[in-house]
């Protein structure tokens, strides 16, 4: 099965990776935290109470969601800068504990892998729950400073006003929030591959990765 899973916290660099290696294999892509971003927006633009972990849970299964290429549609509306809001990120990590709303999510995200080449799926639980089958499971990680460093500059590269020590305390409560959740927290898989991309480039990561695969499909 031609399935990679990129799991780790915020700012590691899962999704620069994922589509790095994506495009090396011409494999697909599925970046599951955005559809935790896409209910976060749901819920907002909605009026959807978030603390009504029924209510959040039926708006999302009743989405349209389309991916194309780098743009979002949901009900029609491209909604890909939205969802990059630290905003968007804060009350997708909220409703992301509710039990009810992963399990909507789960088919969605597991069809990904029916009609194409291959897929690296990128997120907090694509190895220990989506994806346990993935025969390559990576857990992405970095220093926390060095992860606020880089939200920092990728915001800034855009033209985004942006506070090094606001980002690096909300990328530590994310962090506290998602490691410590019930149901799927962040954590590797018992047989992943552990990678500190702290001291590393990303072409370094990307190499390491398809070494890895080069090696699980000898
Ligand atoms: O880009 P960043 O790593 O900051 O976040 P993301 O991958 O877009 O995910 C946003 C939020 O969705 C995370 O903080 C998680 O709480 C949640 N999420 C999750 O619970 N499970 C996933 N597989 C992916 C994201
Ligand atoms: O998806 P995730 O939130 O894990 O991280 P990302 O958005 O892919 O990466 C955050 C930023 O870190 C991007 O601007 C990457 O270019 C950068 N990065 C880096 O500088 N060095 C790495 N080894 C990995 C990512």
């Amino acid at each position: 099965m031609n399935l990679i899973t990129i799991d780790g916290p915020s700012a590691s660099g899962k999704g620069t990776i994922s589509a790095l290696v994506a495009k090396k294999l011409g494999w697909a892509i599925l970046d599951s935290g955005a559809l935790y971003r896409i209910s976060a927006y749901a819920v907002q633009t909605k009026g959807i109470n978030p603390e009504d972990e029924g209510a959040v849970a039926a708006v999302v299964s009743d989405l349209d969601i389309q991916f194309k290429t780098s743009e979002v549609f949901v009900d029609g509306v491209e909604v890909s800068d939205i969802l990059r809001l630290e905003s968007t990120g804060k009350m997708a990590s909220k409703i992301a504990t509710y039990p009810t709303l992963r399990q909507a999510l789960l088919d969605r995200q597991r069809n990904f892998i029916h009609g194409v080449a291959g897929l690296v799926a990128d997120g907090r639980d694509m190895g220990t729950v989506v994806f346990p089958q993935a025969p390559l499971k990576i857990f992405l990680v970095a220093d926390v400073n060095e992860r606020a460093n880089r939200r920092y500059k990728q915001l800034v590269d855009k033209g985004i006003e942006a506070n090094f020590d606001e980002i690096l305390v909300d990328l530590k409560r994310r962090d506290e929030q998602d490691m410590n959740r019930a149901v799927a927290p962040l954590k590797p898989a018992e047989d992943a591959v552990v990678i500190d991309s702290s001291y590393m480039g990303i072409q370094e990561v990307v190499e390491a990765i398809l070494g890895a695969w080069a090696d699980c499909i000898k």
